[in-house]
């Protein structure tokens, strides 16, 4: 079932930045994906056995790419790899018959996607988990799942990031028979459109911290990924340096950098990784770190040892937190944007679809 969109749709619509509302538009592209689980059925039942996936993008799409990993290896026992598609073509010699290789792409017409799609074509299944029909991904790939965001205009990836992570979680959850994990989807975009009543608290931590020279992202497990790609939109629409490291990665080298006043947004879903992570954040802020976090609305000791905090549905756990806990990082870059007076629609020197290597 595919949706079609009309041109009206792409308008603001009384927004003042596309940005802003595509990442209001986060639970209907979320809802709107969950529509393509029987097409997804189907590819899974069509492709038989598989004794590795490859996981091919760039930019926010690769940052989807990692929680994919995180999912297909720990709920379905697949190896699985990530690789940046410009750095493809050191791996294509171990590709073979049983490998998928999916590739992520809002655009479908990434250069570095498509290149690497030419390259895995020849020994394996490919396919692809792209945004825009009849891309050119689409038309190469064995494979389509299309993901229902509708049209993204703002340069920085927010609406179709979701909705490559809903393919992704449906993938995973239906190829591993998880029907807990399916039940949790379907209820992520009730959590999103929660979320989104309480940007008030965004906008205050954004005023702030606009003036930091640099910021720190952390997180364990799926939360990970969340750091990576909430660094990534801060950087490219407020052009402040934000760095994603994995928690337990700290005191391999950026702990050096922690100083009085450094903001560190700790991301810290209940769950297995939660003491670890905590006693990560205690460390930064013995170092006299400013802790953003965001975490449970029932983390009461989170409430103590924060500085900033954006609190999301205890419901929320650190498994289907990347679909969830990433819409107040997307907020907070957005506000840091328009409090610094620049247009988070079109950031300087990037482009929505890069059709160069
Ligand atoms: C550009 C866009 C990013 C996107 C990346 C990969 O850099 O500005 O938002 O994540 O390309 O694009 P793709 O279309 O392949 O997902």
């Amino acid at each position: 079932e595919t949706i079609d969109w009309t041109p009206e749709m792409a308008e603001k619509e009384g927004y003042d930045y596309f940005m802003i509302k595509e990442i209001n538009e986060q639970a209907t592209a979320v809802r709107n994906t969950l529509t393509e689980k029987s097409t997804i059925q189907e590819i899974i039942d069509d492709l038989g056995d598989i004794s590795r996936i490859c996981f091919v993008a760039c930019g926010t799409s690769f940052h989807a790419s990692i929680t994919g990993k995180y999912l297909l290896e720990s709920i379905a026992g697949i190896p699985t790899d990530v690789i940046l598609a410009s750095e493809f073509k050191y791996s294509a010699n171990t590709l073979n018959e049983d490998t998928l290789v999916i590739f992520i792409s809002q655009s479908g017409e990434t250069a570095d996607s498509l290149k690497a799609l030419d390259l895995a074509n020849k020994t394996s299944k490919t396919l692809g988990i792209v945004n825009v029909a009849g891309s050119a991904i689409t038309r190469r790939a064995d494979y389509v799942i299309q993901t229902q965001a509708g049209p993204e205009i703002g340069v920085a990836a927010t609406k179709t990031y979701v909705s490559q992570l809903t393919a992704i979680y449906l993938f995973a959850a239906l190829i591993a028979d998880d029907e807990k994990l399916l039940e949790d989807v379907y209820k992520v975009p009730d959590f999103i459109e929660e979320l989104l009543k309480e940007v008030d608290s965004i906008k205050a931590m954004s005023k702030k911290y606009k003036f930091a020279r640099d910021f720190f992202f952390i997180g364990r497990g799926y939360s990970y990924p969340i750091a990576l790609e909430g660094a990534l939109k801060l950087k490219e629409i407020t052009y402040i340096h934000g760095e994603g490291y994995a928690a337990g990665e700290l005191k391999h080298g950026p702990l050096a950098l922690i100083d009085e006043g450094i903001p560190v947004v700790v991301i810290l879903p209940p769950g297995e990784n939660h003491r670890k992570t905590m006693s990560n954040l205690e460390e930064v802020k013995a170092r006299g770190a400013d802790i953003l976090a965001v975490g449970s609305k029932e983390d009461e000791r989170l409430k103590l040892k924060s500085d900033d905090l954006f609190a999301i549905n205890d419901d929320v756990n650190e498994i289907i937190a990347p679909l969830v806990y990433i819409v107040p990082l997307q907020l907070l870059a957005y506000y840091v944007a328009v409090e610094k007076g620049l247009d988070p629609d079109k950031p300087k020197n990037l482009a929505k679809c890069v059709t160069v290597e």
